[in-house]
């Protein structure tokens, strides 16, 4: 590598990385190790940060933009987005296939399709500019999307550089999804956290890209797949009158790019040369007949994939043809979804249990007779709550209905009352909880039934977990697996217990870790590991208070919460010895909120539980910036950064003034109020004072945000 000249040396890992991106992204083949990879990221990180006017928007290393955003931008697709027309039946199939050959005419022979998968995820509209990546929308109304460009960024699916391509202006349209495997990480990473689960990978990959945070929108591990080329929309770049006509009648595809081809599979396969991903398994039919063969064959066979797909699109494959076949005002005519039907079984409830989460939320559970649906053996279903199961009239012994549809997650549709057992009765919510045999009580305006006792072994489970979180006190290696086992052995009794734990005590113990990036889950010995998981407990002592105000769990106290309350109190003494009023009095807290405070003050094995881990040297104070009596002191300030301020790292800055009412942009202009130049200001500060910008130092800035 030509270490003596870094532009060079840039430009080849950069290659080299795009290269292994696509063969691990895309292909599913890397022919490097994960370890491997990071290295050259990290190396490629390193030059740059070395050699900052190097750095390009389409580097690898630019995927991720750092600090949240405020908000998407709207945008217009110039080309509408339109959405398809539905067969669920062979006859409706061939019934577009012969609208289809009607409208071109008598004497036509067969029609030629591509048939292929139909990604249940979100639509993309991604734009390249002379083959850069430069904006991703979602599909919004088909008309007008939002900007989203920062979180597609994150996708490593999607090329920030095209590898030859179309020059100029183009869009490439396709589908982001959330793979199987990621889906199921993320909904029992919801579970442990107890918040509600996405139905489905769809609703997911739509959550997940409408976050404003890309920081989180990366590590869901979201895909995509492209289906579409686009060309010549463009902001300002007004189409000629008789292209946009075309292409609105078309909806998209009026025009190819060069290496296009004339046809739907030469494009699928120019796009795949130019490193776009083209999901592999679609294929020609000469005629309807094959078209129907394939939809058949992948009713079945769509299982084997790692996404889920809820159909097969039909698209015609002469681009010459479509044209010629146009659009009604929502679907193109040249093109149908063929939707595979839902999957049905029958099986019997052998029992309806509850499961005790960690608030002490009691949710029913059947525990059904295993049954194969789709694919898959299901011998549990959820069943919400009492209210639901009453609505349902879901009972003990009955044979019900089990779907999988678009949703992942199984669902009882309804119980089969001929099947009914003469001598079946009404199920009711057990007055007890099932693992510590406490009254379990509902409040008034409730539908959750709730384990009150606070040293539940099954509470105390989940309270680990949700503990060791990576947004509570982020313990690394701190799993399910392990909780179970601590608390099996009598280890652990309650979180104090963990700040008494020595490595010894845990090489013995045998973990099942599921792997980041597969499902293998092989139970092994922790070994030394211990001795990360027992440093990394030691090093959890110094989180900032707002983290343990999350970690101790106490109802309606979310991680927000939990932030304001250390900001405004600043010791876990003031915040107990609180009474609802003053809690009340802090901006962003309600009665609640307060009330669950008070709640957890007054409860004498909480007080011990917050000595004993005091006691261990856990942190008990906050270093975050003290709040302002006047929340919105700064609302309608525009605020730009600059430079390194010594208190404090840059999103820290941006979110104490966030808090404040102001907004943080990324450049001067004339509507910036202020300036705050840290040390080694760049070009900004003379921005600002070319404008008549004030300016702010260091002390000055905190003078204000602090103002009391
Ligand atoms: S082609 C003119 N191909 O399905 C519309 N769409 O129900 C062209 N979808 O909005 C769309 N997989 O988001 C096409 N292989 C595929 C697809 C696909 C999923 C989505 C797309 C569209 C929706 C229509």
């Amino acid at each position: 590598m030509p270490q003596d000249d870094p532009a060079a040396h840039i430009e080849e890992l950069r290659k080299a990385i795009r290269h292994h991106e696509e063969r691990y992204y895309i292909h599913n083949t890397p022919e490097i190790s994960d370890e491997a990879f990071d290295q050259l990221l990290h190396e490629l990180e390193q030059l740059e940060a070395e050699f900052p006017d190097l750095v390009t928007i389409d580097s690898p290393t630019q995927r991720v933009a750092g600090r949240p955003i405020a908000g998407f931008t709207t945008v217009e697709h110039v080309v509408p987005m339109l959405s398809l027309d539905n067969a669920y039946t062979e006859e409706e199939l061939r019934a577009f296939d012969d609208r289809a050959r009607k409208a071109v005419g008598p004497g036509g022979g067969p029609i030629a399709y591509v048939a292929e998968m139909k990604i249940d995820g979100l639509s993309i509209a991604l734009a390249y500019e002379d083959g850069t990546l430069v904006r991703g929308a979602t599909r919004g109304d088909g008309v007008r999307g939002e900007d989203v460009t920062v979180n597609v960024r994150t996708i490593r699916a999607i090329p920030l550089k095209l590898r030859g391509g179309p020059r100029g202006r183009v869009e490439v349209r396709g589908e982001v999804y959330l793979p199987r495997a990621s889906f199921e990480r993320m909904n029992r990473e919801r579970e442990d956290q107890e918040e509600p689960l996405f139905a489905n990978p769809r609703n997911a990959a739509a959550g997940t890209m409408r976050n404003l945070d890309p920081a989180l929108v990366a590590r869901r591990g979201l895909s995509a797949f492209t289906y579409q080329v686009v060309v010549g929309y463009g902001d300002g770049l007004p189409p000629s009158r008789e292209a946009s006509a075309d292409r609105r009648s078309l909806g998209g595809g009026g025009q190819t790019v060069p290496g296009q081809g004339d046809s739907h599979a030469a494009t699928l396969t120019a796009m795949h040369r130019w490193g776009l991903p083209v999901e592999p398994h679609w294929r020609r039919c000469d005629t309807i007949d094959a078209v129907v063969a394939f939809c058949q064959e992948w009713a079945e066979k769509r299982r084997t994939l790692d996404f889920e797909t809820d159909g097969v699109v039909v698209k015609v494959d002469d681009l010459a043809l479509r044209e010629r076949l146009g659009a009604t005002a929502k679907f193109p005519r040249w093109a149908t979804a063929f939707k595979f039907p839902a999957q049905q079984a029958h099986t019997k409830i052998v029992h309806i249990k509850v499961n005790v989460g960690r608030t002490g939320a009691v949710t029913p559970y059947a525990e059904l007779e295993p049954v194969l649906l789709a694919g898959s053996t299901i011998s549990m279903a959820t069943l919400h709550n009492a209210e639901d199961i009453a609505r349902k009239d879901v009972r003990e012994h009955d044979t019900i209905v089990l779907e999988k549809g678009g949703d992942v997650i199984p669902k009882i549709v309804a119980p089969i009352l001929s099947l009914r057992p003469s001598d079946s009765t009404p199920w009711t919510m057990p007055a007890t909880c099932p693992v510590c045999d406490s009254a379990l009580r509902r409040d008034e305006e409730e539908v959750v039934w709730r384990c009150e006792n606070p040293s539940c072994p099954a509470r105390l489970r989940r309270s680990l977990e949700h503990f060791a979180s990576r947004s509570a006190m982020n313990i690394e290696g701190l799993g399910e697996s392990l909780v179970d086992q601590l608390i099996t052995q009598g280890l652990v009794r309650d979180f104090a217990d963990l700040y008494h734990l020595e490595a010894s005590q845990l090489e013995h113990l045998v973990v099942t870790p599921r792997q980041p990036r597969s499902d293998r889950a092989v139970p092994r010995k922790l070994g030394k590991v211990g001795r990360n998981v027992t440093d990394q407990i030691e090093r959890s002592k110094s989180n900032d208070l707002a983290r343990l105000i999350y970690a101790l769990g106490i109802r309606h106290v979310g991680e927000k919460a939990a932030a304001t309350l250390a900001r405004y109190f600043r010791t876990m003494d003031r915040i107990l010895a609180a009474d609802a009023d003053a809690l009340q009095s802090v901006s962003d807290i309600g009665p609640v909120v307060a009330a669950a405070v008070r709640a957890f003050a007054e409860e004498p094995r909480n007080r011990t539980l917050v000595s004993r881990l005091a006691s261990a040297g856990v942190k008990m104070s906050t270093d975050l910036p003290k709040p302002t009596d006047q929340p919105d002191q700064l609302a309608g300030k525009a605020f730009v950064l600059t430079g390194t301020l010594s208190s404090m790292s840059r999103d820290e800055a941006t979110e104490a003034l966030e808090r404040l009412g102001a907004k943080v942009t990324g450049s001067v202009s004339k509507n910036t109020s202020y300036l705050v130049a840290g040390t080694d200001p760049g070009s900004k500060l003379d921005k600002a004072r070319q404008l008549g910008v004030e300016t702010l130092d260091e002390e000055a800035f905190l003078a204000l945000i602090m103002k009391p």
